[in-house]
């Protein structure tokens, strides 16, 4: 990478800043200090966290969450417990979980930055980039498969997965090597005895890790304030746009929103026509079908999603279904504002251009799903859906969120296509011309 050197000082010095104001006593740890890959250093953003999680009982079903169902969350032997908390915490923040010792898991799910990287695609060891966007780490029990293709079914066996990929974390896949660098700590050995009554083991770092981000949950923010009987937690426009969501707009027919959905994803999979950026998704099929026949182990299917040219491929890539090409789970919208860039490539700068994207019906592909049409809302509307997505945004991060509406609504003036098109007015799109049947047939 170009100007990497530049881009690290620069954030050091932001990252010295931030830390005079958040952990002064981080200053001590001089050398912990060091920002990599851009990512806010990882003494700060612990200090960060622990504001964050002030007063909150992490070990109690969250605040607003059904006791019985959030138990249903929870897998059988990996119940929640402090002990269990506070190591897959240390590991969470652990470079030495990495080949080069530079990254860790808040390298790209930076707790300062929405749990994100705040890049469209993240950068691992030895500054190599991946082809998809780093999804926040909170709120994650809510979801019924991992990653954006739901490729690992669990909290626990996906924190196993990055530590191993040759482009994030790059360890060998061997037990052993993985946990070289902490297995010998006495503070690990120690801490791995009281959480699991084991030693030091690769496993368990995934369980570890898997107790602590369940209990990273956002979900206090104003809409379910106002859900919940307090009229003024947000905007005419947000009321508005909630209306829009879950009418004109046909947001809830995918992203639907309720008690025992909070984060307002179907867990289903979707082509919405983000990956149809000029691709050509027959050949790459065939390709992919051809890898998989030489390998599917989890590793390989692993990078074929995330380091290969073919990871525009999503839900296929696991499922080999045709119906799954271009497919992604649809995204949790809770706390949507402070975790831009949007979609699995990252390729949407602000909620604006999201919305944009839906309303002038996705980019027409073959596989498009049934239910991405021409929306016809006026820039009115798409304000006001967009005030209703930044109230999703939980209560502790209402200055971040603000800051992010600012800058997102000035970008939007400046960047949006030409505005009060008629979409109604347009050529007929490719899907609609699309032969269901012929496709079936493989003609
Ligand atoms: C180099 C950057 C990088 C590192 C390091 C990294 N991740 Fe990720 N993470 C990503 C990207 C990119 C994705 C999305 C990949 C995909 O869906 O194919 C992701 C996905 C996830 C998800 C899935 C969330 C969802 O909505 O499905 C979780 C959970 C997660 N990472 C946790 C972790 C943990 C725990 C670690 C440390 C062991 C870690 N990550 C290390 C970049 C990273
Ligand atoms: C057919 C199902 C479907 C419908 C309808 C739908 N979405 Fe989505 N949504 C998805 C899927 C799938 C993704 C992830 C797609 C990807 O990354 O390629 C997504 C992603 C998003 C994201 C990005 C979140 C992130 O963190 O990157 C936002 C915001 C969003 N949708 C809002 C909306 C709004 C607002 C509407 C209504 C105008 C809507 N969606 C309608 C399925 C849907």
């Amino acid at each position: 990478m170009k100007n990497t050197t530049l881009k690290r000082w620069r954030n050091v010095v932001a990252a010295l800043v931030v830390g005079a104001l958040s952990a002064s006593s981080a200053f001590a740890q001089e050398t912990t200090l060091k920002s990599e890959h851009g990512a806010t250093p990882e003494p700060i953003q612990e200090a960060v966290l622990d504001k964050l999680l002030e007063g909150v009982d992490v070990c109690a079903p969250p605040k607003g969450v059904d006791e019985e169902y959030w138990a249903s969350l929870i897998p059988e032997g990996n119940e929640i417990t402090p002990e269990r908390f506070a190591l897959g915490k240390k590991l969470y923040f652990e470079r030495r979980l990495s080949s080069d010792g530079t990254v860790s898991c808040a390298t790209c799910h930076d707790i300062k930055r929405g749990f994100g990287d705040a890049r469209a695609t993240s950068e691992g060891v030895g500054d190599q980039i991946g082809n998809r966007n780093a999804p926040p780490t909170f709120n994650v029990t809510f979801l019924h498969t991992m990653f954006w293709d739901g490729r690992s079914p669990t909290v626990e066996h996906q924190a196993m997965q990055p530590i191993v990929n040759p482009i994030e974390m790059g360890m060998p896949l061997d037990p052993e090597k993985i946990i070289a660098g902490i297995k010998d700590d006495p503070e690990y050995k120690a801490m791995f005895q009281a959480a699991y009554g084991r030693d030091v083991n690769y496993p368990d770092v995934g369980n570890a890790l898997g107790v602590f981000e369940r209990c990273l949950v956002f979900l206090d923010n104003p809409f379910f304030r106002y859900m919940n009987g307090d009229e003024d937690a947000i905007s005419q426009d947000a009321k508005e746009g909630w209306k829009i969501f879950n009418n004109q707009g046909r947001c809830a027919s995918c992203h639907q929103i309720s008690p025992s959905n909070p984060v307002g994803s179907n867990n289903k999979f979707h082509n919405i026509g983000v990956a149809a950026h000029n691709q050509d998704f027959e050949t790459m099929a065939a390709r992919a079908l051809a890898a998989l026949e030489s390998d599917a182990s989890e590793s390989a299917v692993d990078e074929l999603a995330l380091n290969s040219d073919l990871s525009e491929l999503g839900r296929f890539i696991v499922t080999k279904n045709p119906t799954d090409i271009g497919a992604y789970r649809t995204s949790p919208l809770t706390n949507v504002g402070v975790s831009g860039p949007y979609m699995h490539d990252g390729s949407m700068e602000t909620l604006w251009d999201v919305v944009d994207h839906y309303n002038k019906g996705g980019i027409p592909n073959r596989y498009l799903d049934g239910g991405i049409e021409p929306l016809n809302l006026t820039d009115r509307q798409v304000d006001q859906l967009v005030a209703f997505l930044f109230s999703l945004t939980d209560v502790r991060f209402a200055d971040e969120n603000a800051k992010e509406f600012a800058k997102q609504r000035s970008a939007a003036a400046k960047s949006r296509p030409e505005r009060d098109v008629d979409v109604s007015t347009r050529r007929v799109l490719s899907f609609e011309k699309f032969d269901a049947t012929a496709a079936k047939k493989g003609e």
